[in-house]
């Protein structure tokens, strides 16, 4: 049976260990795994700009010996030439999987629906597991014991707080999610994530402010206040987040050496400014590097040939 990666849920907490433990050997040992997807094409279907996710996984690929072919906006127009199903039906005749970056999280659960091989979700407008991944698997590399560390997510509550959120609750690592009244991340999201939290001991917490969310927390994670598919919201959106920045003054009511996160694409001087993200607690581009690293254990895990 083939296996998805649509939203951190589809991993049991044992199989996010592994894929972490993989990570970790695949970082270490690229030249092991250049054959890992000998012969296998991966399509990578985007309807939205991407920089870390196209390259990582297209490189990512070729790492591993395998092939990508990108398909834009222009060249599928998803379920407006032609459905979705005939779209994932077509491509599983010819390539081993299929990344998507898709708006509606609808497009990408009814490719993994009609696809007969392996879809994984590059970002849709609900979910951003990759990211998740990523993410968590930096902050255990910087902070080993990772179980009842604090979690403080500042901005919007979008898609790639909700996977946080996920794998957070999963790992019993406790979240703070402070953003503007209205934006906080959605309540079936949350009442998942309680869901499980209460399975492993994490605590969720919703506030309203920066600073009570911030407090001694280990990590400070932020996104963009408006995020693709929004742009016309943008004026507005600004205005409504001008407190949640992340900036000196924030950074210093967490723990002194907290780790600073943000997924990019950034807009400094708005949700953080200069100044944190090239300061010594930042550890975005080991965020980003780590994309590469956890993706190819991801495509290990699903599409590798089992030995
Ligand atoms: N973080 C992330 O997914 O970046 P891209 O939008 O550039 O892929
Ligand atoms: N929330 C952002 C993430 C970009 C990687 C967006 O969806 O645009």
């Amino acid at each position: 049976m083939k296996k998805d990666f649509i939203s951190i849920t589809d991993l049991t907490i044992s199989e996010i260990s592994s894929v972490f433990s993989q990570t970790v050997d695949v970082k270490k040992n690229k030249k092991k795994y250049a054959k890992s997807l000998l012969g296998k094409t991966i399509a990578l279907i985007f309807q939205k700009p991407s920089l870390r996710t196209r390259v990582s996984f297209e490189v990512g690929v070729k790492q591993l010996g395998g092939s990508a072919v990108y398909l834009g906006r222009e060249d599928v127009n998803l379920g407006v030439r032609e459905s979705i199903s005939d779209v994932a039906k077509t491509l599983s005749r010819y390539v081993d999987g299929i990344v998507a970056r898709t708006f509606d999280h609808k497009y990408v659960l009814d490719l993994a629906r009609y696809a007969t091989v392996p879809v994984i979700n590059g970002l849709s407008d609900l979910l951003h597991p990759c990211q998740a991944l990523a993410d968590i698997f930096t902050i255990q590399e910087k902070i080993k014991q990772i179980k009842g560390t604090v979690f403080a997510y500042v901005g919007d509550g979008n898609n790639v707080c909700n996977s946080l959120l996920h794998i957070c609750a999963k790992l019993g690592i406790n979240v703070n999610v402070a953003s503007p009244m209205g934006y906080s991340p959605q309540d079936d999201i949350l009442a998942q994530s309680r869901k499980i939290a209460g399975e492993t001991g994490a605590k969720i917490n919703i506030f309203f402010d920066a600073s009570s969310a911030v407090k001694d927390a280990d990590v400070i994670y932020t996104d963009v206040w408006t995020s693709m598919g929004q742009e016309q919201e943008r004026e507005k959106r600004i205005e409504i987040f001008k407190d949640f920045q992340i900036n000196k003054n924030l950074v210093s009511l967490a723990k002194k050496d907290c780790l600073v996160m943000h997924c990019l694409p950034a807009h400094r001087g708005e949700e953080i400014t200069e100044e944190v993200i090239e300061s010594k607690n930042s550890v975005i581009f080991d965020q980003a590097e780590n994309r590469l690293h956890a993706q190819k254990a991801i495509m290990i895990k699903l599409l590798g040939e089992k030995r």
